[in-house]
C-alpha cells in the first residue's frame, strides 16, 4: 500500500518499510555472494526504533564513538567495528567492551591504547590513507592532501606494527564499483606489500549499492577477486545505501510571503535544522509533485521556520499556486538528516515515523520541549 500522505502529521521523517526491505535485501545478496561482513555504519542512520528490520537481514555494525558503539551493542545485538579519529581516554575502556575490532588513526593512538584491545580480545586494525578519492566534494573527501585521516604509506616504512590484524581505508562517497576498484589499484600499489601480515581490510563506507544504477554483479566480482588472490577477510560499512531513497521529510506550509518579486513558503520544517545536507554540500532535493524553476509557471522559494537568513533553498515550481496548509514533500530524507537534527532557535524536531506494506503509518517517535530542555541546562 503506498503512503497517503494525509495521514502524516507534520512535520514528520517518515520511513516507507518497503523500500527499505528492498535495500536491506539487496545489499544482503552482496555479502552472501561475496562472502564478506558488511556493516550498518550507524553514523549516516541510527533510529533504532527500526533495527528490529535490520536484524532480520544480519549486518554488522559500525560505530564511530561511545555511543554508537554502545548503541550497536545494545540495539542491533552486536558488537561494533569501532573507528574514531582519536579515542578519549575516558571511554577507550567502555568502547572496547562493545568493540570486536577497533582502527586506529595513528601509531600514536594505536601505541596508547593496543594492549588494551589487545587484553580484551578486540581486533586491532590502522586507518590507512591511499591519499586518493574522487569525491568531487572536498567536505566528502577524507583523502585529500592535509588530511586528518589515516597513516599514509609512507608513514608504513617500518612495516606493520606487530599486533596490527587488519585495515582500515575509507575514501569514496556515494560511489560505483569501478571507482571502488580504481581505489583497490592505489590501496595496493601503496599497501599490497604488507597484506600478507593482515587477516582484514575493511574498505570503509561510500558504496551507494543501492543506487540506480549500481552494478552489484561488479561489485561482487571485485570482492571475490580480491579475496581470492590476497586471502583477506573483505568488511564493507556502508551508511547512505542502507536508507537511500527510502523516504521523506513532510512539511506543511504555514505561510506564504513575497520580496522582490520572489514567493517564498515558509515551512513549518527548516533546511538548517532537518536537512542539513542541502545547506552543507549543498544539493536541491526533489519535491514531490515539483520541478526545477520553469518560467510562466508558479514558481516558489521554501523557507526553513529558523531565523537564519540562509536557511532557505529555491526555486521550485509547481502546477498550481500553492496556499497555507498545503503539504510539501521532501524525498530522499532519511539518511544522514535525522542523525544531524539540531533544535536550533528551539524549532521543533519533526516526527519520526514508518510506513509499514500492511500496516500504514506508526509514529515512532514524537519530540516536545522536554526534549528541548534536556538537551541543555
Ligand atoms: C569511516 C567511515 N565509514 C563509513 C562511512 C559511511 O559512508 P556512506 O554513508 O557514504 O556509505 C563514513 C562516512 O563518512 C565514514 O567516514
Amino acid at each position: 500500500m503506498p503512503i497517503d500522505f494525509n495521514q502524516i502529521p507534520t512535520p514528520c521523517y517518515v520511513i516507507d518499510e518497503h523500500l527499505l526491505r528492498n535495500n536491506l535485501a539487496v545489499i544482503k545478496k552482496v555479502k552472501e555472494a561475496a562472502a564478506i561482513d558488511v556493516l550498518v555504519s550507524l553514523k549516516a542512520f541510527s533510529n533504532w526504533g527500526v533495527f528490529p528490520i535490520f536484524k532480520e537481514y544480519g549486518f554488522g555494525a559500525s560505530a564511530s564513538s561511545l555511543n554508537e558503539a554502545r548503541l550497536a551493542f545494545e540495539e542491533l545485538g552486536v558488537k561494533a567495528h569501532t573507528y574514531a579519529p582519536a579515542y578519549e581516554e575516558q571511554h577507550i575502556a567502555e568502547i572496547l567492551t562493545y568493540s570486536s575490532h577497533i582502527s586506529f588513526n595513528s601509531v600514536n593512538q594505536l601505541h596508547q591504547y593496543m594492549k588494551m584491545a589487545d587484553h580484551q580480545g578486540v581486533s586491532i586494525g590502522l586507518r590507512v590513507n591511499p591519499e586518493f578519492s574522487d569525491t568531487a566534494y572536498d567536505i566528502y573527501n577524507p583523502c585529500k592532501a592535509g588530511s586528518r585521516f589515516g597513516i599514509t604509506a609512507e608513514q608504513l616504512d617500518d612495516g606493520v606494527p606487530e599486533g596490527v590484524e587488519g585495515f582500515h581505508f575509507h575514501t569514496l562517497f556515494e560511489a560505483n564499483s569501478f571507482a571502488l576498484k580504481k581505489v583497490l589499484a592505489v590501496f595496493l600499489k601503496k599497501f599490497g606489500t604488507f597484506l600478507p601480515q593482515l587477516k582484514w581490510v575493511n574498505m570503509g563506507g561510500g558504496h551507494l549499492i543501492t543506487g540506480k544504477d549500481y552494478d552489484i554483479e561488479h561489485l561482487i566480482k571485485t570482492l571475490m577477486d580480491f579475496k581470492e588472490r590476497y586471502g583477506v577477510n573483505i568488511i564493507l560499512e556502508p551508511g547512505s545505501a542502507y536508507t537511500y531513497q527510502t523516504g521523506y521529510l513532510v512539511s506543511t506550509i504555514l505561510d506564504i510571503v513575497e520580496n522582490s518579486g520572489i514567493k517564498t513558503a515558509i515551512l513549518d520544517v527548516s533546511f538548517t535544522c532537518h536537512m542539513p545536507d542541502c545547506l552543507e554540500m549543498p544539493y536541491k532535493p526533489v519535491i514531490v509533485g515539483a520541478s526545477d524553476a520553469r518560467a510562466g509557471e508558479p514558481t516558489y522559494r521554501m523557507g526553513g521556520i529558523s531565523c537564519l537568513a540562509g536557511d532557505y533553498m529555491g526555486d521550485w515550481s509547481f502546477d498550481k499556486e500553492l496556499r497555507s496548509g498545503d503539504k510539501i514533500i521532501f524525498e530522499d530524507m532519511i539518511h544522514y538528516t535525522t542523525v544531524k537534527t539540531t533544535m536550533f532557535n528551539g524549532v521543533n524536531h519533526p516526527g519520526i515515523g514508518i510506513w509499514g506494506e500492511r500496516s500504514g503509518f506508526r509514529l515512532i517517535k514524537e519530540f516536545d520541549h522536554r526534549d528541548y530542555k534536556n538537551r541543555l541546562s
